[in-house]
């Protein structure tokens, strides 16, 4: 019989005063509280679209035309949402000194405006919020983006050079971005206690980030609606919504 909310919770407080280093590791999942669609739940991203590897992407046109589509779409949700509950909950516990370090796989950049530092976020799947050109490099903001895609755009080229441009995410297919997978893994490495919230941990290598801290020795909690293939090694596991979770153990802790 899993222990009650207020127990768990409560235990959970314990191992946050009781550890040297606390990292976060978050998915999807800490953001449908902010009206931004999940990708394995019921209805989520990949049951509306097929994944666009980089592959297709940079090889055909029609490829590229489909991505826009699903980024488009995925825009709308991206810029009409604001933090919720969990991001300010977590960026309480690092303005408490509570909070090392937050890996995220992300890339809505809702960490950053619920007040975590951005030189705390390490946002291992890049950003949404700019596109780049594969061309010259130059960057646009999501707003411009979604402007051109709304004015009729259906692939995008860029405005300086002609080259192809696409958002600053990491794609599948693509390699991950050493310097920030380095200091992933040196967060969860380091640390005595992580928070896992709203992953489903299917995607390698960011879902190796709590077995690496575990490995170090970490205590882990669990935060996520549904089950995942590593609960097993969590310490506590909450199956109830991270803002609802998030937000009870930072009201436990005075600053
Ligand atoms: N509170 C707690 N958990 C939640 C909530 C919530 N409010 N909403 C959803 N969840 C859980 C779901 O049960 C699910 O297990 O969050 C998890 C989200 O899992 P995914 O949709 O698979 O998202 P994520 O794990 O971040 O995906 C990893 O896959 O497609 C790629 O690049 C993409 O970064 C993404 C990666």
């Amino acid at each position: 019989m899993t222990e009650s909310f207020e127990a768990r919770v409560r235990e959970a407080v314990r191992l946050l005063r009781a550890a040297g280093r606390v990292a976060a590791f978050t998915g999807a999942g800490i953001s449908t509280e902010s009206g931004i669609s999940d990708f394995r739940s019921p209805g989520g991203v990949w049951d509306r679209h097929r994944i666009v590897t980089y592959q297709e992407f940079i090889g055909s046109a029609e490829a590229r035309r489909e991505y826009w589509v699903m980024k488009r779409e995925l825009h709308r949700e991206l810029l009409r949402a604001e933090p919720n509950r969990a991001h300010t909950a977590l960026a309480e516990l690092e303005k408490a000194g509570w909070l090392d370090c937050l890996i995220t796989q992300n890339i809505d950049g809702l960490h950053q405006r619920g007040g975590v530092p951005p030189e705390v976020v390490i946002e291992i799947h890049g950003t949404n919020l700019e596109a780049e050109c594969l061309g010259c490099g130059l960057r646009v903001p999501i707003e411009q983006i979604q402007e051109r895609l709304d004015g009729g755009e259906a692939e995008l080229h860029c405005s300086e050079c002609g080259g192809m441009v696409k958002p600053a995410t990491v794609m599948f297919g693509q390699s991950m971005p050493e310097e920030k997978m380095r200091r992933a893994y040196d967060c969860a490495a380091g640390c005595d206690l992580l928070f896992m919230i709203g992953s489903s941990l299917q995607v390698e290598p960011a879902a190796s980030i709590p077995r690496v801290a575990r490995k170090a020795g970490a205590s882990l909690i669990f935060v996520n609606r549904t089950e995942t293939p590593w609960d097993h090694i969590a310490s506590i596991r909450f199956s109830e919504p991270a803002g609802e979770v998030m937000g009870r153990i930072a009201g436990v802790l005075e600053p």
